[in-house]
């Protein structure tokens, strides 16, 4: 082993600051990546302006008792994110812990904190109650121990503005910054990230290059079966999982899909419970690999190889393995089908070839209406905006007259890395060990039309469902010519759907002609009780129905258990499961219909279901009929069950209408059985519920 004294405590970041001349330390409470990318970008300022270099932390990694040593002239910058029912991410949960202790203790004793300076900048989202209540809980405790916030508190809406929130609260903190700091603008300018070298073939030994695989080799488990020790699976080292099985849920002939998919878990170490989620990680369609291959000019170098390394690891990780092909970054590693953000396009504006493209580039890079009326609302990839910046068409083939310098590092340094989705999982890992099933409606939606570049609207596809979708029909032989024939479906097509390959030359992989997809497993706490003499509440309409489908499942195999070991009466005394779906027509988007009536006869007497098809039943007022509806109608038997059998409530789904209309049927109908109103009783007893953590949401927006 190495035995270097001057390494010193690897979770003392004081001294590390000091050694490495830094000034500012980062610290990001992450789950998805996002915080950890707004941090990158706060130590990437710092130093463009000021030339003051930062440490980027995860704060799990570091002795944040610490925080009382950090000298005087420095900066600690918080980067928060607030998950669901106002909780920190798992990495900052010791650090909320430390934070939120009446008298914490400090390095030097005591909750003392006067030579802190402190920037925070919270991730949250509008939709749920607790908004960012991280980030501000973070600012209350630190300035009541006595340090000190630079600038104001930034907060980010998730759900609609993060990036204008962000754009809109960093010049004013910068100026405090400056200030505090005493430093002047003018510091190291447009700084290199990377240093990037293509790679003749004979110094890439094919089984050294990468071709999306998500973690580096050492990570890998060996595609031999062989007994090398495998670093676990998880978010960090995702899971190349096979596909079992998958199909249209949705009546064909339709011009909606819903995908049922099962991911083979065997062997891999992967184990879950009904509720959790799972993150698929997806790869770019062929279209926008290529679109971009082109407008850069490296169409003819798609399998050239590269390789990338951070000239300052600390402030810059490369953020995929490398060795890799163009090909293989552009689809697997970097997010070119997200919407080009307004700060991408303002500092790509430098590259433009001509003098016309660059102006183009800025004014949608500085303005936010024009960005909002021109790139944001028609819904244009980075590609797109480079083409429609220089005149060329979007439909292939494509022949870019005109090739946009911008040197590759850059564009790594610009473009966020693709980042997993995250799905309920709708099966029990009772009754399917071995399986995860997923179900995803596909997701396609009509642009806003822009008069700058498109007259008409266009079509926008979800990358993530799309990718399941082109899974799915590789998986049980469908080719994709079907999506072909609808305006603009071939955007989603991929050639190379079995891509994910693990070690190994090209070609290695699709002799295997399984495809996998890799995922990996996120824990909730969206569980049903232990105890199947507690009575449920499930309200799920849509995809909403997923995680249900497990608990409905879960409970089967408790069933299945039970009168084997106590004969057909073991569930005389289990509580009533209520589920509440919703969909439009019974011949339409019922999910898993054959599958309800099956869980009814296993769970007989327990499992009720009730449906609302909106597009078939109508209310006396002529209005749709929605699983709220059905609530209220329920309201005589559901009271009760809430009231005095302790019954827990479950709602998962669209968060913005669905959730919020659900929860007021909820007050009005406890606040009437209580004798009083929806406003005061209701919301008292729906109030409660929450904190005893029996009305549990699954939503998203
Ligand atoms: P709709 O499309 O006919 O309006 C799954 O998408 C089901 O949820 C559909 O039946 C859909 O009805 C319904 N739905 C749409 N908006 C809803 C809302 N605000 N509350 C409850 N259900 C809703």
């Amino acid at each position: 082993g190495k035995t270097n004294v001057d390494e010193g405590d690897p979770r003392d970041f004081v001294v590390k600051m000091q050694r490495a001349n830094k000034r500012c330390v980062i610290f990001y409470g992450s789950q998805t990546g996002t915080a950890e990318e707004y941090a990158i970008r706060l130590a990437k300022e710092a130093k463009s302006r000021y030339g003051i270099s930062s440490l980027v932390c995860d704060p799990e990694e570091y002795d944040m008792n610490l925080l009382d040593q950090v000298p005087e002239d420095c900066a600690v910058f918080f980067v928060m994110a607030t998950y669901g029912e106002g909780e920190p991410t798992d990495n900052a949960t010791a650090l909320m812990e430390l934070l939120t202790e009446p008298e914490p203790e400090f390095s030097q004793g005591g909750a003392a904190l006067e030579n802190l300076n402190y920037v925070v900048f919270g991730l949250g989202n509008k939709t749920y109650e607790f908004y960012n209540e991280v980030a501000r809980k973070v600012d209350k405790q630190l300035t009541s121990f006595g340090a000190r916030r630079i600038g104001d508190r930034g907060e980010g809406d998730d759900d609609k503005s993060m990036e204008e929130d962000y754009l809109a609260w960093k010049d004013s903190m910068w100026e405090a910054f400056a200030q505090r700091l005493e430093v002047e603008e003018g510091g190291a300018g447009d700084v290199a990230d990377f240093v990037v070298r293509e790679l003749a073939p004979a110094d890439a030994p094919a089984e050294k290059v990468y071709h999306g695989e998500l973690s580096p080799r050492a990570l890998l488990a060996s595609t031999s079966g062989a007994s090398t020790p495998v670093g676990a699976y998880g978010a960090k080292n995702p899971y190349p999982a096979p596909v079992l099985a998958s199909k249209e849920l949705f009546a064909v002939g339709g011009d909606r899909n819903c995908i049922h998919i099962e991911f083979d878990i065997t062997g891999s170490g992967i184990t879950y419970q009904h509720g959790d989620h799972v993150g698929i990680w997806p790869s770019n369609p062929d279209l926008e690999v290529d679109r971009l291959l082109s407008v850069l000019g490296l169409s003819d170098k798609a399998q050239a190889i590269v390789d990338i390394e951070s000239l300052d690891p600390a402030l810059a990780k490369v953020p995929f393995p490398t060795p890799a092909t163009y090909d293989a970054i552009f689809r697997h590693y970097l997010d070119i089908s997200a919407i080009a953000s307004r700060q991408t396009i303002a500092f790509l504006s430098r590259y433009a070839p001509t003098e016309d493209a660059k102006a183009k580039l800025s004014r949608w890079g500085s303005d936010k209406d024009i960005y909002h009326a021109e790139i944001d609302g028609p819904a244009l990839k980075l590609a797109e905006v480079l083409q429609a910046a220089t005149g060329d068409g979007f439909h292939p083939p494509f022949d870019n007259s005109t090739v946009w310098p911008i040197p590759f590092d850059r564009l790594v340094s610009s473009v966020p890395r693709l980042q997993p989705r995250y799905y309920s999982i709708s099966s029990s890992s009772k009754l399917h060990p071995s399986a995860i099933h997923v179900t995803a409606v596909v997701l396609k939606y009509q642009s806003a039309a822009s008069a700058a570049h498109h007259h008409e609207p266009r079509w926008v596809f979800g990358l993530s469902t799309n990718f399941i979708l082109n899974v799915k029909m590789a998986h049980s032989g469908q080719n994709t010519p079907e999506l072909e024939n609808e305006n603009g479906l071939e955007a989603v097509t991929m050639k190379k759907v079995p891509s994910y390959r693990l070690a190994g030359p090209r070609g290695h992989y699709v002799k295997e002609r399984v495809y996998r997809v890799p995922i990996h497993v996120r824990r909730s706490t969206f569980r049903l009780p232990t105890s199947p003499k507690v009575p449920i509440i499930m309200i799920g309409p849509g995809t909403g129905v997923a995680p249900f489908r497990g608990f409905v499942q879960e409970r089967v195999a408790l069933a299945r258990k039970a009168i084997e070991k106590n004969g057909p009466d073991a569930l005389k005394d289990w509580a009533p499961m209520y589920l509440f779906y919703g969909c439009r027509r019974a011949d339409e988007d019922f999910l898993y219909r054959e599958e309800w009536p099956e869980y009814e006869k296993e769970l007989k007497g327990v499992f009720r279901m009730k449906v609302a098809f909106s597009r078939e039943m109508k209310k006396a007022d002529g209005g749709k009929v929605y699983v709220q509806d059905l609530i209220h109608e329920s309201a005589s038997e559901l009271a009760p069950l809430i009231l005095e059998k302790r019954a827990y409530v479950y709602i998962c789904g669209d968060a913005k209408s669905m959730s919020k209309a659900v929860e007021e049927r909820l007050m009005q109908m406890l606040g009437e059985a209580k004798g009083g109103s929806a406003s005061v009783e209701g919301a008292k007893e729906l109030k409660m519920l929450k904190e005893r953590n029996r009305l549990m949401t699954d939503v998203w927006s």
